[in-house]
C-alpha cells in the first residue's frame, strides 16, 4: 500500500509541526491539517508564515515551503477524512476536569468524537494513527467505536507516540531519536505498520523506526515522559538538599551526568517543570495503576509530581520570605512566562502557580515574555478560579520589554530560560530598582558573581 494522501485531525502544538514536517519530506504526499477551531486555521494559513498560530524555530519556513504545494490547512473536517488514506488523531487529551477520574484520568471526549466522526465519513478501508498521548488501550477503544459505527470498511489502528519536545519540535522531527509505531500482528496490521514505515523512511534510518505491538507502544510514551520527569524531580529533590547544606545543585548535576550510566541530560535543577505531557501522562499513569490496584506503583509515581508542586510553593514562598515575609503591594517582575524557553505555549507553566501565589501575598506582577500575550498570561490565571477576572487585571501588567517591566520592582523573578536574559544589561536593570535588588533566578542562567558584584541580592535554585 503506498500512501499519497494524509489527514490530520488537530491543527495543535503535535498535528502542525509534524505535518509540516512529513509534507516537507514528501512532496508526493498530499497532508491536510484540519481542526475544528476557525480561527487556528485562519492562522495557519496567513499570509505571512511568521503569524502561524506555534512558534518553533524554523517551522514557519518549513510551512512556506510546503504550504499550498502539498500542505494544507482546513476546517472541512469530514472532506480530508474522506479523501485520505491514513488519518493521524492529534487532539488534545487534557485531564478530566469532571467525574470518575477527575484531576487524573485523560479525558479521552475528543478522541472520541474524532473515531465517531471517522466512522461515519469512511468508505473506503483506512489506517487510523493515534498521535497524542493517550492510556493504554486507548487504542481498543477506537477500534471498538470505528468498528461497531462504521460503515462496514476495515480500519486499521497504529499507534504512533510523537516525542518531540516543544522549542526543539524541527529539530526532534527531522533527526528523531526513534520513531515508534504499534500495530496488530495480523497480515492486515502489518501491511499497515509497513505503509507508515516506508512514510518515516523517507527520512529517517530504518534502524530508528521501532515497530511493536499496539500496547508496548501506547506504555513506552508514558513511560519516556514518567523517566524525563522524573529525572527532573529527582535533581530538584537535591536542590532543596544543597541550599540546606551548602553544596552547589549544578556542581553536583556536573558530577553525576559523567556517569556514563547517568548521562548529563535532564538534570538541570528548575522551578519547576510544566508543559502539556509530564504532569499528565503521570496522572494518566496514576490512574491506570491504582485502577489495576498497583497503589505501590501509582504512589511512586504519584511522587514525580508531589516534588514538583514543592518546588514551585518553594520558590514563591523563598520570594516572600526573603523580601521580609511581605510581598503586599510590591512590584515583582516576572522574566519569563512560557514553560520553557523557545515556544510560546504556557500551558502548566510554573510562572503560573508562582504568580498566583504571589497575587494571593497581594503582590503586583508585571510580566516580559518575548512569545507570550497578556491575553494568553489573563487566561492562564483566570483558569485556575482563584480570583476574579477583574482582581488578575488589577494584579498582572505586561511590558513589551524586559528593562521596562524591572523598572521599580522589588524583586526579578527568571522563569524561562529565554537566552536573551543572560545577555541584558544589568547595570541599567539595578539601577531602576528598588533597593536592594532582589533577583531570584527560577533556571539558574545568569551569573551570579556578577550580579553579585553589581549590588543584587541573588537566589538561585540549589546553591
Ligand atoms: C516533553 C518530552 O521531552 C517529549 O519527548 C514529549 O513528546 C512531550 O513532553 P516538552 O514538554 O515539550 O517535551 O519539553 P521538555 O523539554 O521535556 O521540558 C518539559 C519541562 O521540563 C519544561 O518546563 C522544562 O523547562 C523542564 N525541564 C527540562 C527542567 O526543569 N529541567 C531539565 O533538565 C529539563
Ligand atoms: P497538542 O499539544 O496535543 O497538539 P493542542 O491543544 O495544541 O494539543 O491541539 C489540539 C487541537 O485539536 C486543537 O486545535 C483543537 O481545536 C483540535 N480538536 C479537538 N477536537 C477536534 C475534533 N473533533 N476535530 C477537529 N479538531 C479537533
Amino acid at each position: 500500500m503506498k500512501i499519497t494522501k494524509i489527514c490530520c485531525i488537530g491543527a495543535g502544538y503535535v498535528g502542525g509541526p509534524t505535518m509540516a514536517v512529513i509534507a516537507q519530506k514528501c512532496p508526493h504526499i498530499q497532508v491536510t491539517v484540519v481542526d475544528l477551531n476557525e480561527q487556528r486555521i485562519i492562522d495557519w494559513n496567513d499570509p505571512n508564515t511568521d503569524n502561524i498560530p506555534i512558534y518553533e524555530p524554523g517551522l514557519s519556513e518549513i510551512v512556506a515551503e510546503a504550504r499550498g504545494r502539498n500542505l494544507f490547512f482546513s476546517t472541512e473536517v469530514e472532506k480530508a477524512i474522506d479523501e485520505a488514506q491514513v488519518i493521524f488523531i492529534s487532539v488534545n487529551t487534557p485531564t478530566k476536569t469532571y467525574g470518575k477520574g477527575k484531576g487524573m484520568a485523560a479525558d479521552l471526549k475528543y478522541i472520541e468524537l474524532c473515531a465517531r466522526q471517522i466512522a461515519k465519513v469512511a468508505k473506503e478501508n483506512k489506517i487510523v494513527v493515534e498521535k497524542s498521548t493517550l492510556p493504554v488501550r486507548t487504542a481498543e477503544a477506537i477500534k471498538s467505536i470505528l468498528d461497531n459505527t462504521g460503515n462496514g470498511v476495515q480500519f486499521q489502528i497504529l499507534s504512533n507516540p510523537e516525542f518531540l519536545a516543544e522549542g526543539t519540535a524541527v529539530t526532534d522531527l527531522l533527526n528523531p531519536d526513534r520513531i515508534l509505531i504499534g500495530g496488530d500482528t495480523t497480515p492486515e496490521g502489518e501491511e499497515a505498520i509497513k505503509a507508515l514505515v516506508d512514510v518515516y523512511a523517507n527520512w529517517v534510518d530504518k534502524e530508528k523506526i521501532l515497530t511493536t505491538n499496539v500496547w508496548s507502544s501506547e506504555l513506552s510514551k508514558l513511560t519516556a515522559n514518567a523517566f524525563l520527569a522524573q529525572r527532573i524531580s529527582s535533581i530538584n529533590a537535591m536542590s532543596e538538599l544543597c541550599e540546606k547544606t551548602g553544596a552547589d545543585v549544578n556542581e553536583v548535576a556536573r558530577a553525576i551526568g559523567m556517569d556514563s550510566r547517568i548521562g548529563p541530560k535532564f538534570l538541570k535543577a528548575s522551578v519547576g517543570f510544566g508543559g502539556s505531557c509530564f504532569q499528565k501522562d503521570i496522572l494518566n499513569l496514576v490512574y491506570i495503576a491504582k485502577s489495576y490496584g498497583l497503589n505501590e506503583v501509582a504512589d511512586y509515581w504519584e511522587q514525580v509530581i508531589i516534588m514538583n508542586d514543592h518546588q514551585k510553593k518553594r520558590f514563591s514562598s523563598k520570594i516572600v520570605q526573603t523580601l521580609y515575609n511581605t510581598v503586599a503591594d510590591k512590584k515583582i517582575a516576572f522574566l519569563g512566562w512560557a514553560f520553557k524557553k523557545d515556544t510560546n505555549d504556557t500551558r502548566e507553566s510554573a510562572a503560573i502557580y508562582v504568580a498566583d501565589d504571589l497575587i494571593n501575598e497581594q503582590a503586583r506582577i508585571s510580566v516580559y515574555d518575548p512569545k507570550v500575550s497578556k491575553t494568553k498570561i489573563l487566561n492562564d490565571l483566570n483558569y485556575l478560579e482563584t480570583r476574579s477576572v477583574e482582581e488578575n487585571n488589577l494584579a498582572v501588567s505586561t511590558f513589551a520589554s524586559a528593562y521596562d517591566a524591572c523598572k521599580d520592582a522589588h524583586a526579578i523573578a527568571i522563569l524561562t530560560e529565554w537566552d536573551e536574559f543572560t545577555t541584558y544589561d544589568w547595570q541599567k536593570i539595578y539601577d531602576s530598582m528598588h533597593k536592594p535588588a532582589f533577583l531570584f533566578d527560577g533556571r539558574n542562567i545568569l551569573d551570579a558573581k556578577k550580579l553579585e558584584s553589581i549590588g543584587f541580592i541573588y537566589n538561585g535554585i540549589g546553591s
